[in-house]
């Protein structure tokens, strides 16, 4: 039977498209190599990282600020197996759901590792069978994988990627992270708070690149305070496996001395890159750029007519709402509508404690591209529900032209930030000034009022500072 839509890959770029483009009336088919359906978000990214992130921060909670809110509990005691085990069943709740919305909206699913064979034609293998699955459009969603560090074979046992450090069995005794991006600061947190001495060895000279200079200083200083050790601008140039102990040998980046560091574990987080093997695009003619995405043009159209890619394989964030976004909009064309993403306005949240959330440019940005801005921030220090809570790290920077007030960035430090850039989502979504941000009331008590002080202080008239 021919369809109108095969999209390869079920994460979040994939599972997407498929039911909006089901939505508007396609009659759609996926593939997915894997057993169940998500990708890397839901299996082994997003939402088990989001479980032991919850779990881990309950359990530190417990063991430091409940005593001093009046809760007496004893010393809080780690099961595990049990935290692995509620971390699981969030996984799998969350894997069904997306197998029933496949049911509901009569999208088939074919399991098999896709591979296009012409243009309108995927060919499924899966034991040892093949199937052909015929499409008017065919949609690459197949995601991203680890990248590797040279001469460091990872076995997800004692030098792991995310998806190992997702299921050890043991708390390692002292646990090395390579690479300080967004993986290496929320696994990293995980562990340490369940009881590992965590170093972390970043090449470059600060923590999360990509991320306003002065949100990255902050947060640096706040994980040390909570027990991370950082080595920034060093490089891991090889692990002795041979003993009970890993022997990391670290140098400095730009060269020099190297060191060994003793540790249980090794977790290597220096990004992520695109997953496309055994795909056939070369023989079908699909172009990738230098660094293996595959590239498209604004409307996800790949060098191949009939032919498009959404998600971690293209350009771009690689963030679970961005390839959401994409595979709406890439739906939403192929319908006939007018598909779009705003690339300006997509938040990114790094789920520490406290959390660090973004959206639109850093100031770094704003000077190289010679824009005059105003700055408005507001310490969560002086916000009553931080203070009552007592959460009051961190910061909201709020960044607005200089000639029009239209909020160009914003940038917080703090308890809930992932929730609370939405609205500084929403602001830039709308082409907001920051005075719109601070004439509109906010709740009180609630660490919203720092984003409506953080809009005030833009123009010098903030309230409780
Ligand atoms: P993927 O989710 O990678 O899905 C691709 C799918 O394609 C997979 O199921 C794969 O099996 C399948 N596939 C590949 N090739 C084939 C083939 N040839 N045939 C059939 N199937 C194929 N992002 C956030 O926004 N928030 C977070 O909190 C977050 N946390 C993360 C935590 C971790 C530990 C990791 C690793 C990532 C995290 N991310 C997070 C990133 C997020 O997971 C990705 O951006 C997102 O999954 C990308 O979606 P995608 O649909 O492009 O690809
Ligand atoms: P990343 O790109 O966030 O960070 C990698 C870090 O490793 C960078 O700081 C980089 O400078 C450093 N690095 C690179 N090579 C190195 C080397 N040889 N030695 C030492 N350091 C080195 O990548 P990460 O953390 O692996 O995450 C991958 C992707 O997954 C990210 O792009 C992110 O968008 C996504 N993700 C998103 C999450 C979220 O939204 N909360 C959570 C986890 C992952």
């Amino acid at each position: 039977m021919a369809y109108d839509l095969v999209v390869i890959g079920t994460g979040p770029g994939g599972y997407v498209c498929a039911i909006r483009a089901a939505q508007l009336g396609l009659k759609v088919a996926v593939v997915e190599k894997d057993k169940t359906f998500g990708g890397t978000c839901l299996n082994v990214g997003c939402i088990p990282s989001k479980a032991l992130l919850h779990a881990s921060e309950l359990f530190e909670e417990a063991g430091h600020s409940f005593a001093r809110m009046g809760i007496k509990l004893g010393e809080p005691k780690l099961d595990l197996p049990a935290m692995m085990a509620f971390k699981d069943q969030g996984v799998d709740g969350n894997v069904k759901g997306v197998a029933f919305l496949f049911k509901k909206n009569k999208i088939d699913a074919f399991q098999g590792h896709g591979r296009i064979v012409a243009p309108g034609r995927v060919e499924v293998k899966a034991n040892g069978g093949t199937q052909t699955v015929d499409a008017r459009s065919i949609v690459i969603a197949t995601g991203s994988g680890v990248a590797r560090l040279n001469g460091v074979a990872i076995d997800e046992q004692r030098i792991v990627s995310s998806t190992g450090a997702l299921v050890l069995d043991q708390v390692p005794q002292r646990l090395l992270v390579v690479g300080a991006g967004v993986i290496g600061l929320e696994l990293g947190s995980v562990w340490r708070r369940l009881g590992s001495e965590v170093i972390v060895v970043e090449f470059l000279d600060r923590v999360l690149p990509g991320m306003d200079l002065e949100v990255g200083k902050q947060c640096q200083r706040i994980f040390q305070k909570q027990g991370l050790t950082f080595k920034l601008s060093s490089k891991v140039t090889g692990i002795d496996t041979s003993g009970p102990k890993l022997r990391a040998r670290v140098e400095p980046a730009a060269g020099g001395a190297a060191e060994t560091i003793e540790v249980d574990v090794v977790l290597v987080a220096i990004g992520r890159v695109p997953y496309t093997d055994g795909l056939g695009l070369e023989a079908v003619g699909v172009s990738r750029d230098n660094r293996g995405r595959v590239v498209v043009d604004p409307h996800f159209a790949t060098s191949v007519a009939g032919i498009y890619a959404i998600g971690d394989v293209i350009a771009g964030p690689m963030l679970a709402h961005k390839a959401e976004d994409e595979g709406i909009a890439l739906a939403e064309i192929l319908a006939g509508k007018a598909g779009h993403v705003n690339y300006d306005a997509i938040p990114n949240v790094v789920y520490t404690f406290p959390e660090i959330a973004s959206v639109g440019k850093t100031e770094e940005e704003l000077k190289e591209a010679g824009i005059a801005y105003n700055v408005g921030k507001f310490p969560f220090m002086a916000n009553g529900r931080a203070k009552v809570n007592m959460t009051t790290d961190g910061f909201v920077k709020i960044l607005a032209d200089a000639r029009t007030d239209r909020v160009l960035g914003v940038h917080i430090i703090g308890p809930d930030a992932g929730n609370m850039i939405a609205e500084a989502a929403f602001a830039i979504e709308m082409g907001a000034a920051a005075e719109d941000i601070a004439r509109t009331s906010h709740a009180h008590p609630t660490l919203t009022e720092a984003v409506k002080e953080a809009a005030l202080a833009v123009d010098k008239r903030a309230i409780h500072m």
